[in-house]
This record gives structure tokens, sequence and C-alpha cells, in this order.
């Protein structure tokens, strides 16, 4: 089975197929094509933790493919209200579904899923681990906006719980790019990825303001604080509000500076910056629909 958990692993080779595909699909994401490739495929979605981006692109690509959706809908809606067990949960739905796509507030959740499923299983989120699809559109995004080789990025934000910096230092380490972590001290990406990193001759730099970088960046990635991460609300209480892009942070930037976010945001980057060329969020959110497209296409080995 062709699960799709962590991008540790992944080679440049198989980031960019998935990537040349996904540029294949954009038209039919745009609905600008129609295609029937996926008739007679089923897609489960079991979200545990809420999601718009990843369950409604993940629904928009399947039905542009001509595929076909089954939602376990809200945790209190299921089952698992009655006191299931993810594993059974996934023996049964995998058994109804071609694919399933799991997100799940446990770190560790989609690898252990892929265990006991009879269909493949896409890691949605899980926990503060991974959001390998994330990063697949994250990519994607850099390609089509700015570039991938030899790219200068800021990651900034929650770089401590944020899944989507975790999934996405690892691809980034396959491109050769300098990576600049950006964080409050207490929000520091962990150790044992920036180990890996270095083992993987990725130049690092640890920075705990945006001034010091923001002149230099070909990308910032910014991420919200993961509240419902923090153990204790006081610890979030000290470092929300902590870092936020305005447009006066940006005045000394590069022209071609894009700024990225999985989304949703709170309050880290102001509306004012909405308006600007540098701003790509919101068609990072659009790039969802067809690199999850071409993830569907490989996972369910369907030939575009
Ligand atoms: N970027 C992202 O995962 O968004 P959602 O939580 O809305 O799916």
């Amino acid at each position: 089975l062709h699960h799709i958990i962590s991008t540790r692993e992944y080679s440049r080779e198989m980031l960019d197929e998935i990537l040349d595909m996904a540029e294949k699909l954009e038209p039919i994401a745009r609905g600008e094509k129609t295609t029937k490739i996926m008739d007679g495929k089923l897609l489960a979605l079991l979200f545990f933790e809420p999601s718009t981006r990843t369950r409604m692109s993940f629904e928009t690509a399947m039905l542009r493919l001509g595929g076909q959706i089954i939602n376990m809908g809200s945790v209190e809606a299921s089952s698992i209200a009655k006191g299931e067990s993810l594993a059974d949960t996934i023996r049964v739905v995998s058994r109804y579904a071609d694919a399933v796509v799991l997100r799940h507030p446990r770190e560790g959740a989609a690898l252990m899923a892929s265990e006991f499923s009879s269909s493949p299983i896409i890691n949605g989120g899980d926990g503060a681990g991974h959001h390998p699809t994330q990063t697949l559109l994250d990519l994607y995004t850099i390609r089509r906006e700015s570039r991938l080789d030899h790219l200068n990025i800021a990651l900034a934000g929650d770089l401590k719980y944020g899944r989507t910096v975790h999934s996405l230092c690892y691809a980034l380490s396959r491109y050769g790019a300098q990576i600049n972590l950006v964080s409050p001290r207490e929000l520091e990406l962990p150790k044992r990825i920036v180990d890996d990193l270095k083992a993987r001759d990725i130049k690092v730099h640890i920075a705990h303001s945006m001034e010091d970088v923001i002149e230099e960046v070909d990308v910032l990635y910014m991420t919200r604080i993961q509240k419902e991460r923090f153990p204790d609300p006081a610890e979030f209480n000290r470092v929300s509000n902590s870092m936020r892009i305005t447009e006066e942070l940006i005045e000394g930037c590069k022209p071609n500076l894009k700024i990225m976010h999985p989304l949703p945001r709170v309050n880290e980057i102001s509306p004012a910056v909405d308006k600007t060329e540098h701003a790509a969020y919101f068609k990072q959110a659009f790039y969802g629909v067809p690199v999850r497209m071409a993830i569907l296409c490989k996972v369910l080995g369907v030939d575009l």
C-alpha cells in the first residue's frame, strides 16, 4: 500500500514527480477541463480535529477527478463517542474506501493507522508531528510563485508545535535551501529536526526576530501559534502576539518576496498585507487542490 505519512524520507525525485503531476492537473482543479479518471473510486475522510482547507481541498480534488467521498463527520456523530478505538475505526473504514485521509490530534496516529489499514492512509496532520500533503502544496506554491532551487526561506512563528514546518524542513532539505528558523525562544524547532537538517548539510540559521532576516529571504513562511497544543494556557499567553507581519516589517524586503502561511491565521499577518504583491497565502490554499489531486492519483495508482 502506498501510504503518505511523513516527508522525512522523500527523495527529490518523488517530490518532483508529484509537483509535475499537479501542474498537469491544474486546469482540472480550476474547472477549465473535466475528467472522470477517478470514476468508481471512494475516498474516506476521518477528521478528529477541525479543518477547512485539508478536508475541503481533498473533497474538491476527488470530486473534480470524478471520484466520490464518504465523510465520518464530527467525532460526536461517530462511534468514537461510544469509545471505539482508532485502530478499530481504521480497520472498518479502510474496508469501505479505496483510501483514507486521517487528521488526528495524536502525533504518530497516521503511522499507527497504516498498520491496521487495508487501504492507503494519507496523513492529513497528526498532532504536532507532520502534515505531508501541506508540504507538497507548499513546495508547489514556492515553485510556481518563487523558485525552489537554492531558496533562502524563513520559517517563522510556532516551530515547536507547528507540524507544517516540521514536514516542510525535510522536503526543503532536498532542494539545498538555506533555512532561517525564526521563533520565540520557547517555540524553537525541536532539536532532533535541527540535527537532521544539519546532518543533511543544510544551512540553518536560528533567529528570534523577523527584522534579522526580512531583507535577505525569498520566502517568509509564517505560522500560527498552535494554542490547542499548549499544555499550560499561561505559557500560550506569554508567546501569543509575539510575531506579526505588518506592512512596516516588509518595507525593506526583496521586491519579489513571497509571504506564505498554511492558514488559518489568527493575527500573525496584518490584513493590510493581503493586498500587497507579496501575499501568496490564498493562492497557496488553492494549490492544495491540484496537489491533492496528484497525491490521490499516486496513492490510488490512477494514470493521468
Ligand atoms: N493548512 C491546513 O491544514 O488548514 P486546515 O486546518 O483548515 O485544514
